[in-house]
């Protein structure tokens, strides 16, 4: 059995969907690891690092494909990459399944058996599995940093011979992964911090890494989690609630960082251009979900924008790939972690349990379709 891994091909993707430690795990279990050369270079992992876990290198994508029976990928593959992969291959990414459906269709054609990490199911099982998490929590984490690169201030109380330095006042809406990193990393910079969250579990999630909690509804923020842990689409007056309660926060703000997503839809917008102008020039704020539509007005795909009044809107793209190394290792581990359960060690091949759920959960294509309920209008 052949796993391939060949270089992220993708504009700006650093990352890369294997580790040494990985390799090494799957060459264990009697497979041949094959690895297109210079696939880790941007997260600054060797070629010989792969080589010395017991893969073989690949000089050329095309190489790395052909005949491969699995491969893993960080990203959804091209055109390109699908023409390059026989019909009957396993294909692991994030396939981006729910907005990119055409893409779908087509790995469904090319006879290839897909699975979408990023539906993974929200249970503790699957928690180890889950890229979702592994990805948001360092983009979580290089927001704060991102927003301290922008930011003509320091985060800390410093009391000094020159003055004293107040300490900035971080704002994170949106509090799940990515955002409950984001509150402990403000935190450990010295920052006084506080958040928001449509889901009422959260208050005590932030409370106890130290924020102080910012309610809009409680009573409608009762129903405001779904069954699977993610936020529901809120009705029209409760962004008007959260509009007043936020538009009075915000002005008082260093720092914001937004992070509010509903999975398959366009992010909803928390900060409005109004919002923006009411604060200081200097003031920066960090959009993680930019590639979802974005959470803030104004907030620019890839760009540090600059407000009118000069407030600082980041929206970089891709934040985990801005932290390569770390984003590829645990990426692959989740990878590895979805496909140990189905090693048949006897044969040295992958054998699927579909009864599984983070099998069933996760598998978009399989037999030359399309087969995941929430794409073929079957599920919720
Ligand atoms: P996410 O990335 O989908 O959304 C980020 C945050 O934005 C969420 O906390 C969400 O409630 C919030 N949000 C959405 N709309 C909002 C609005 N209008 N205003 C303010 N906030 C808004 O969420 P993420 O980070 O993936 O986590 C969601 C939950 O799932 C968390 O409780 C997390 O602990 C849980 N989880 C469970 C896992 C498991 O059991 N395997 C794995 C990963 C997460």
């Amino acid at each position: 059995m052949k796993i391939a891994i060949p270089k992220e091909t993708r504009p700006g993707e650093k990352r890369v969907a294997a580790s040494a430690d990985v390799v090494k795990k799957l060459a264990g279990f009697g497979f041949d690891v094959v690895v297109e050369q210079g696939a880790g270079r941007q997260a600054a992992i060797t070629d010989a690092e792969f080589q010395a876990a017991g893969a073989t290198i690949a000089g050329t994508a095309a190489d790395a494909l052909r005949d491969a029976d699995a491969v893993l990928k960080i990203q959804r593959p091209t055109a390109e990459e699908i023409g390059m992969m026989k019909s009957g291959a396993v294909v692991c990414a994030h396939m981006s399944a729910l907005t990119e459906k055409g893409d779908m269709e087509a790995m469904a054609k090319a006879g290839l058996t897909v699975f979408a990490m990023e539906l993974m199911p929200r249970i503790s099982r699957a928690q180890s599995m889950d890229i979702l998490s592994s990805q948001s929590n360092l983009a979580g984490y290089k927001a704060v940093l991102d927003a301290c690169n922008e930011y003509a201030s320091a985060l800390p109380m410093m009391m000094t011979a020159a003055g004293t330095i107040a300490p900035a006042k971080v704002f994170i809406m949106g509090v799940g992964v990515a955002g409950l990193q984001a509150i402990a990393t403000a935190k450990r910079l010295g920052a006084v911090v506080t958040a928001t969250d449509v889901r009422p579990a959260t208050r005590e999630q932030v409370e106890s890494l130290g924020g102080k909690f910012l309610t809009v509804d409680a009573d409608m923020e009762r129903d405001a989690e779904t069954a699977g842990g993610y936020a529901k689409q809120m009705p029209p007056e409760y962004f008007e609630k959260q509009k007043a309660v936020v538009s009075e926060h915000i002005k008082k703000q260093d720092i914001v960082i937004t992070t509010a997503l509903i999975p398959g839809r366009k992010a909803p917008v928390l900060v409005t251009k109004e919002m923006v102008a009411s604060m200081k020039a200097g003031s920066v704020i960090v959009d993680l979900a930019v590639e979802a539509g974005g959470n803030v007005e104004g907030a620019k795909l890839g760009e540090v924008a600059t407000s009118d009044n000069g407030v600082l809107i980041v929206g970089h793209a891709n934040v985990p790939s801005r932290l390569a190394k770390d984003a590829s290792q645990l990426f692959a581990k989740n990878l590895l972690n979805f496909l140990t359960p189905h090693v048949d060690k006897e044969n040295k091949t992958l054998k699927f349990d579909f009864e599984d759920e983070t099998v069933s959960g996760t598998c978009v294509c399989k037999g030359g379709a399309v087969v995941h309920p929430q794409l073929t209008g079957q599920g919720a």
